[in-house]
Protein backbone atom coordinates (compact mmCIF):
# COMPACT_ATOMS: atom_id res chain seq x y z
CA UNK A 1 0.00 0.00 0.00
CA UNK A 2 1.33 3.69 -0.90
CA UNK A 3 0.53 5.84 1.90
CA UNK A 4 1.83 9.75 1.57
CA UNK A 5 1.44 13.11 2.73
CA UNK A 6 1.69 16.12 0.25
CA UNK A 7 1.16 19.77 0.58
CA UNK A 8 1.01 20.92 -3.01
CA UNK A 9 0.83 17.78 -4.52
CA UNK A 10 4.28 16.27 -5.59
CA UNK A 11 4.36 13.62 -3.26
CA UNK A 12 0.30 12.93 -3.92
CA UNK A 13 1.71 13.10 -8.02
CA UNK A 14 4.73 10.57 -7.32
CA UNK A 15 2.55 8.40 -4.66
CA UNK A 16 -0.12 8.22 -7.42
CA UNK A 17 2.93 6.98 -10.27
CA UNK A 18 4.15 4.44 -8.18
CA UNK A 19 0.42 2.90 -7.25
CA UNK A 20 -0.21 2.72 -10.71
CA UNK A 21 3.11 0.97 -11.79
CA UNK A 22 3.06 -1.28 -8.80
CA UNK A 23 -1.21 -1.62 -9.33
CA UNK A 24 -1.47 -1.01 -5.57
CA UNK A 25 -3.58 1.31 -3.19
CA UNK A 26 -3.04 4.63 -2.42
CA UNK A 27 -3.55 6.51 1.18
CA UNK A 28 -3.79 10.12 1.35
CA UNK A 29 -2.23 10.02 5.19
CA UNK A 30 -3.02 14.02 5.27
CA UNK A 31 -6.66 13.18 4.63
CA UNK A 32 -6.38 10.64 7.81
CA UNK A 33 -4.47 13.53 9.73
CA UNK A 34 -7.17 15.68 8.82
CA UNK A 35 -10.14 13.58 10.23
CA UNK A 36 -8.14 12.85 13.37
CA UNK A 37 -7.95 8.69 12.45
CA UNK A 38 -5.05 7.13 13.04
CA UNK A 39 -3.70 4.68 10.61
CA UNK A 40 -4.74 0.95 11.10
CA UNK A 41 -4.01 -0.86 8.03
CA UNK A 42 -3.16 -3.83 6.52
CA UNK A 43 -1.82 -5.17 3.51
CA UNK A 44 -0.27 -8.05 1.65
CA UNK A 45 2.20 -5.61 -0.47
CA UNK A 46 5.32 -3.38 0.35
CA UNK A 47 4.69 -0.32 2.44
CA UNK A 48 5.65 2.57 0.50
CA UNK A 49 5.52 5.69 2.66
CA UNK A 50 6.06 8.80 -0.13
CA UNK A 51 6.10 12.35 1.58
CA UNK A 52 7.61 16.29 0.98
CA UNK A 53 11.15 16.80 1.91
CA UNK A 54 11.12 19.13 5.06
CA UNK A 55 14.76 20.36 6.14
CA UNK A 56 16.39 17.38 5.38
CA UNK A 57 13.89 15.28 6.60
CA UNK A 58 10.71 13.43 6.53
CA UNK A 59 7.98 16.20 7.55
CA UNK A 60 7.79 15.41 11.92
CA UNK A 61 3.74 15.42 11.34
CA UNK A 62 4.07 12.28 8.65
CA UNK A 63 6.53 10.69 10.97
CA UNK A 64 3.92 10.96 14.01
CA UNK A 65 1.05 10.24 11.82
CA UNK A 66 3.32 6.96 11.00
CA UNK A 67 4.38 6.08 14.53
CA UNK A 68 0.74 6.05 15.83
CA UNK A 69 -0.84 3.70 13.14
CA UNK A 70 -0.75 0.19 13.12
CA UNK A 71 0.56 -1.59 10.00
CA UNK A 72 0.27 -5.48 9.70
CA UNK A 73 0.69 -7.59 6.83
CA UNK A 74 3.60 -6.78 5.15
CA UNK A 75 7.03 -6.32 6.66
CA UNK A 76 9.00 -4.11 4.44
CA UNK A 77 8.71 -0.42 3.85
CA UNK A 78 10.27 1.71 1.12
CA UNK A 79 10.30 5.40 1.70
CA UNK A 80 10.21 8.01 -1.52
CA UNK A 81 10.63 11.64 -0.31
CA UNK A 82 10.19 14.23 -3.03
CA UNK A 83 12.11 17.12 -2.64
CA UNK A 84 13.36 20.80 -4.35
CA UNK A 85 16.67 19.47 -4.64
CA UNK A 86 18.35 17.21 -1.94
CA UNK A 87 17.03 15.10 0.87
CA UNK A 88 20.41 15.22 3.15
CA UNK A 89 20.73 11.96 4.91
CA UNK A 90 17.53 10.64 6.85
CA UNK A 91 18.24 7.32 6.72
CA UNK A 92 19.07 6.84 10.55
CA UNK A 93 15.83 8.36 11.33
CA UNK A 94 13.56 6.34 9.07
CA UNK A 95 15.80 3.44 10.50
CA UNK A 96 14.20 4.32 13.83
CA UNK A 97 10.47 4.96 12.44
CA UNK A 98 10.53 1.18 10.88
CA UNK A 99 11.68 -0.39 14.51
CA UNK A 100 9.30 1.51 16.34
CA UNK A 101 6.84 0.47 13.41
CA UNK A 102 8.33 -3.16 13.20
CA UNK A 103 9.19 -2.20 9.61
CA UNK A 104 12.13 -3.16 7.66
CA UNK A 105 13.89 -0.52 6.27
CA UNK A 106 14.28 -1.31 2.48
CA UNK A 107 15.87 1.98 1.25
CA UNK A 108 14.65 5.79 0.98
CA UNK A 109 14.51 7.17 -3.07
CA UNK A 110 15.12 11.11 -3.23
CA UNK A 111 13.03 12.42 -6.60
CA UNK A 112 13.28 16.02 -7.16
CA UNK A 113 10.36 18.01 -8.35
CA UNK A 114 9.50 21.24 -8.41
CA UNK A 115 10.27 23.51 -5.31
CA UNK A 116 7.26 24.50 -3.24
CA UNK A 117 9.31 26.45 0.02
CA UNK A 118 7.69 29.62 -1.47
CA UNK A 119 8.00 31.92 1.85
CA UNK A 120 11.82 31.06 2.03
CA UNK A 121 12.46 30.07 -1.77
CA UNK A 122 11.14 30.84 -5.16
CA UNK A 123 8.53 28.04 -7.12
CA UNK A 124 9.91 27.35 -10.77
CA UNK A 125 7.14 28.67 -13.31
CA UNK A 126 4.97 26.33 -14.93
CA UNK A 127 6.75 25.31 -18.29
CA UNK A 128 10.18 24.57 -16.13
CA UNK A 129 8.07 22.90 -13.38
CA UNK A 130 6.86 20.52 -16.19
CA UNK A 131 10.30 19.91 -17.59
CA UNK A 132 10.88 18.98 -13.91
CA UNK A 133 8.21 16.47 -13.17
CA UNK A 134 9.11 14.61 -16.42
CA UNK A 135 12.54 14.56 -15.55
CA UNK A 136 11.40 12.67 -12.01
CA UNK A 137 9.21 10.05 -14.00
CA UNK A 138 12.84 7.84 -15.24
CA UNK A 139 13.71 7.92 -11.23
CA UNK A 140 10.03 7.20 -10.01
CA UNK A 141 9.57 4.52 -12.56
CA UNK A 142 13.24 2.68 -11.07
CA UNK A 143 12.03 3.02 -7.76
CA UNK A 144 8.91 1.01 -9.01
CA UNK A 145 10.60 -1.75 -10.77
CA UNK A 146 12.63 -2.31 -7.44
CA UNK A 147 9.26 -2.51 -5.11
CA UNK A 148 7.91 -4.64 -7.44
CA UNK A 149 11.32 -6.90 -7.19
CA UNK A 150 11.07 -6.92 -3.60
CA UNK A 151 15.12 -4.66 -4.23
CA UNK A 152 16.06 -2.89 -1.91
CA UNK A 153 16.58 0.82 -2.86
CA UNK A 154 20.30 1.45 -3.95
CA UNK A 155 22.75 3.16 -0.69
CA UNK A 156 22.90 7.07 -2.23
CA UNK A 157 26.00 9.07 -1.96
CA UNK A 158 26.15 11.42 0.84
CA UNK A 159 27.65 14.63 0.79
CA UNK A 160 29.85 15.99 3.24
CA UNK A 161 27.72 18.05 4.74
CA UNK A 162 24.54 15.75 4.89
CA UNK A 163 24.59 14.77 8.58
CA UNK A 164 24.33 18.16 9.86
CA UNK A 165 21.54 19.33 7.63
CA UNK A 166 19.31 16.37 8.52
CA UNK A 167 20.95 16.52 12.04
CA UNK A 168 21.72 19.91 13.76
CA UNK A 169 20.36 22.21 11.06
CA UNK A 170 16.79 20.11 11.02
CA UNK A 171 16.41 20.56 14.61
CA UNK A 172 16.98 24.60 14.51
CA UNK A 173 14.89 24.79 11.71
CA UNK A 174 11.75 23.79 13.47
CA UNK A 175 11.59 26.60 16.68
CA UNK A 176 12.92 28.91 13.88
CA UNK A 177 11.18 28.70 10.69
CA UNK A 178 7.51 26.44 11.24
CA UNK A 179 5.16 29.05 12.32
CA UNK A 180 2.40 30.70 11.03
CA UNK A 181 2.33 33.99 12.11
CA UNK A 182 3.11 35.68 9.24
CA UNK A 183 0.55 34.25 7.25
CA UNK A 184 -2.23 37.28 6.36
CA UNK A 185 -4.80 37.54 3.87
CA UNK A 186 -5.10 40.32 1.33
CA UNK A 187 -8.23 42.47 0.47
CA UNK A 188 -8.32 39.93 -2.57
CA UNK A 189 -9.17 37.28 -0.40
CA UNK A 190 -13.29 36.21 -1.07
CA UNK A 191 -13.58 34.25 2.14
CA UNK A 192 -14.18 30.66 -0.08
CA UNK A 193 -12.56 28.78 2.96
CA UNK A 194 -10.32 26.19 0.54
CA UNK A 195 -7.25 27.19 2.47
CA UNK A 196 -9.35 25.75 5.41
CA UNK A 197 -10.07 22.77 3.88
CA UNK A 198 -6.52 22.39 2.19
CA UNK A 199 -4.96 22.37 5.72
CA UNK A 200 -4.24 19.09 6.75
CA UNK A 201 -3.61 20.17 10.23
CA UNK A 202 -7.02 21.81 10.57
CA UNK A 203 -5.07 24.70 11.34
CA UNK A 204 -7.25 27.07 9.96
CA UNK A 205 -10.32 28.40 11.05
CA UNK A 206 -12.89 30.97 9.22
CA UNK A 207 -14.06 34.02 11.19
CA UNK A 208 -16.13 36.21 9.69
CA UNK A 209 -15.20 35.30 6.24
CA UNK A 210 -11.33 35.53 6.91
CA UNK A 211 -8.87 32.68 7.50
CA UNK A 212 -7.01 32.60 10.90
CA UNK A 213 -4.25 30.41 11.85
CA UNK A 214 -4.05 28.85 15.17
CA UNK A 215 -0.31 28.06 15.60
CA UNK A 216 -0.28 24.48 14.39
CA UNK A 217 1.49 24.85 11.50
CA UNK A 218 3.72 22.38 9.73
CA UNK A 219 4.35 25.05 6.98
CA UNK A 220 3.12 22.43 4.19
CA UNK A 221 2.41 25.60 1.54
CA UNK A 222 -0.96 24.09 0.59
CA UNK A 223 -3.15 27.28 1.82
CA UNK A 224 -0.70 29.44 0.48
CA UNK A 225 -0.52 27.98 -2.87
CA UNK A 226 -3.77 26.57 -3.05
CA UNK A 227 -5.31 29.57 -2.46
CA UNK A 228 -7.30 30.49 -6.18
CA UNK A 229 -7.37 34.57 -5.68
CA UNK A 230 -3.53 34.23 -4.27
CA UNK A 231 -4.71 36.27 -1.59
CA UNK A 232 -2.46 35.09 1.27
CA UNK A 233 1.07 35.97 1.93
CA UNK A 234 3.40 35.11 4.82
CA UNK A 235 4.54 38.64 5.80
CA UNK A 236 6.84 40.25 2.58
CA UNK A 237 9.20 37.34 1.72
CA UNK A 238 6.16 35.68 -0.80
CA UNK A 239 4.98 38.54 -2.27
CA UNK A 240 5.19 38.45 -5.95
CA UNK A 241 6.38 34.76 -5.83
CA UNK A 242 4.62 32.28 -8.57
CA UNK A 243 2.41 29.70 -6.24
CA UNK A 244 2.99 26.37 -7.15
CA UNK A 245 0.25 23.07 -7.39
CA UNK A 246 1.57 19.84 -8.35
CA UNK A 247 -0.74 18.89 -11.83
CA UNK A 248 -2.64 15.79 -10.84
CA UNK A 249 -0.62 12.32 -12.19
CA UNK A 250 -2.37 10.88 -15.24
CA UNK A 251 -1.57 7.17 -16.00
C1 LIG B 1 8.87 23.49 5.06
C2 LIG B 1 9.58 22.98 3.85
C3 LIG B 1 10.87 22.50 3.94
C4 LIG B 1 11.53 22.01 2.81
N1 LIG B 1 12.79 21.49 2.94
C5 LIG B 1 13.42 20.98 1.85
C6 LIG B 1 14.72 20.39 1.97
O1 LIG B 1 15.29 20.28 3.05
N2 LIG B 1 15.33 19.95 0.84
C7 LIG B 1 14.72 20.03 -0.39
O2 LIG B 1 15.33 19.64 -1.39
N3 LIG B 1 13.46 20.54 -0.53
C8 LIG B 1 12.80 21.01 0.56
N4 LIG B 1 11.52 21.51 0.44
C9 LIG B 1 10.84 21.40 -0.87
C10 LIG B 1 9.82 20.24 -0.90
O3 LIG B 1 10.34 19.11 -0.23
C11 LIG B 1 9.45 19.83 -2.33
O4 LIG B 1 9.06 20.89 -3.12
C12 LIG B 1 8.38 18.74 -2.27
O5 LIG B 1 8.37 18.05 -3.49
C13 LIG B 1 6.98 19.28 -1.99
O6 LIG B 1 6.11 18.17 -1.95
P1 LIG B 1 4.52 18.30 -1.86
O7 LIG B 1 4.07 19.07 -3.10
O8 LIG B 1 4.04 16.89 -1.90
O9 LIG B 1 4.17 19.01 -0.61
C14 LIG B 1 10.87 22.02 1.55
C15 LIG B 1 9.56 22.51 1.46
C16 LIG B 1 8.93 22.99 2.59
C17 LIG B 1 7.52 23.52 2.45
Amino acid sequence: MIVYFSGTGNSRYAASLLAHRLGDDLLDGGAWMKEGKRADLTSDKPWVFVAPTYAWQLPRVFDAFLRQGRFAGSREAWFVMTCGDDIGNPEKELKDLCRAMGLTFRGVLGVVMPENYITLFRAPEKEEAAQIIAAAHPVLEEGARLIARGEPFPQRKKGFLDPVKSGFVNRTFYPLFVKDKAFRVTEDCNGCGLCEKLCPLNNIAMEEKRPLWKGNCTQCMACICGCPKEAIEYGRRSRGKTRYWCPEYKA
